[in-house]
């Protein structure tokens, strides 16, 4: 008998509804939620780095993920990353696609673009973060890095935090803040271009950073009382801001700490950070930890991004394709062989 999978092109994938970030922000929310409540497979990320860690042209991520409740999927990101794609600007710095599977005949059902889905995600992730460890009355957002978590950050934190009246951004690459400036004309929301990170960060009541950068360069002596930050690479603040914060949450502390590089897990290996300290949204998403608990303490989120996030709103989306009758069907076999 024939296996038909279901092939989601990116416009396939934005049909069904990817740039929904109000649904995307929910999808996130219920998997922390489940992950929380011991529903959720997701091992850590294995990384390959091509040639090698030392002279890295690319990086290639497998996400391997089981979601259970009444999801009840399996699934895969392969994720990857290019810094010639970086340099160039030809071409997305990372490309993924996810791999949807039964969890019973592990067939496949669906392959989808994955790189919008990245992006919703990865934002989503902070806006869910921030709905509970930013402030409510939350005004003014300093964000540092204008790319394609840029634009999906201003959305997911806007989802969330409806009080915000004011982006100011700033990017190593001026030209990527007036685009975004250009791209939310119209909107409501307002995005201001600043002249240096000091200047997008300081009495930001949020601070959020989507750079490339692979040092550290928020200070600090930057961040006020009351302030939550979002740290979305693992390498973009200095480890006095760490060290300011009142909570510490992370997407997964397991991945956090095989990434050596990643100023938290320098910390910790240094003993500068106490594992103990640091908590999972996922706790605080299912209510067994508490977010933010006063006006004035620092809050701060790093991720590293988890499997789980993909798996969920690729599920959502395949079910909506299916419902709409979108996509693409590629025929696994004809005739299966030496059953
Ligand atoms: N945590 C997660 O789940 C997750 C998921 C996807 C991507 N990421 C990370 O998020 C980061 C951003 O990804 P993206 O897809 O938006 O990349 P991108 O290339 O589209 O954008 C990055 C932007 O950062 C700017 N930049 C680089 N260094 C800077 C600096 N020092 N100061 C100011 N601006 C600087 C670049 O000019 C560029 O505009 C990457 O590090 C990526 O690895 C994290």
């Amino acid at each position: 008998m024939k296996h038909e999978i279901l092939f989601l092109n990116q416009e396939d994938v934005i049909e069904a509804g990817v740039l929904n970030m109000g649904k995307i922000l929910e999808l996130v929310e219920k998997v922390f939620y489940l992950d929380g409540i011991g529903q959720v497979k997701n091992p850590p990320k294995t990384e390959m780095a091509v040639p090698d860690k030392d002279s890295r042209q690319s990086t290639f991520i497998s996400m391997p993920v089981y979601i259970g409740g009444d999801i009840n999927r399996a699934g895969v990101k392969w994720a990857a990353e290019s810094k010639a794609n970086m340099e160039s600007g030809l071409l997305p710095m990372g490309i993924d696609i996810v791999i949807l599977s039964d969890p019973v005949t592990v067939l496949p059902i669906a392959i989808l673009d994955g790189l919008v889905i990245t992006a919703m995600r990865t934002a989503a992730a902070a806006g869910v973060a921030a709905k509970h460890l930013a402030r409510k009355d939350s005004e003014t957002v300093g964000c540092i890095g204008a790319g394609i978590i840029g634009r999906t950050m201003i959305q997911a934190l806007k989802g969330v935090l409806p009080n915000i009246k004011q982006f100011k951004m700033f990017d190593l690459k001026p030209e990527k803040v007036d685009n975004l400036i250009k791209e939310f004309e119209g909107t409501g929301i307002e995005i201001i271009a600043a002249g240096s990170v000091e200047e997008a960060v300081r009495d930001a009541d949020i601070v959020a950073t989507m750079t490339t950068s692979k040092k550290p360069f928020v200070k600090g002596e930057w961040i006020k009382p009351g302030t939550m930050v979002i740290q979305m690479s693992s390498y973009e603040v200095e480890k006095d801001v760490v060290s300011k914060a009142d909570k510490l949450v992370v997407d997964s502390w397991a991945q956090m700490k095989e990434n050596s590089d990643s100023v938290l897990a320098q910390m910790f290996y240094s003993k500068e950070l106490d594992e103990d300290d640091v908590l999972h949204l996922k706790d605080i998403v299912s209510g067994k930890k508490a977010g933010r608990e006063t006006d004035d303490e620092i809050t701060m989120f790093s991720s590293r991004g988890m499997g789980c996030l993909d798996i969920m709103v690729a599920d959502y989306l395949y079910k909506q394709a299916i419902d709409k009758g979108i996509g693409q069907k590629l025929n696994l076999w004809e005739e299966v062989k030496w059953v």
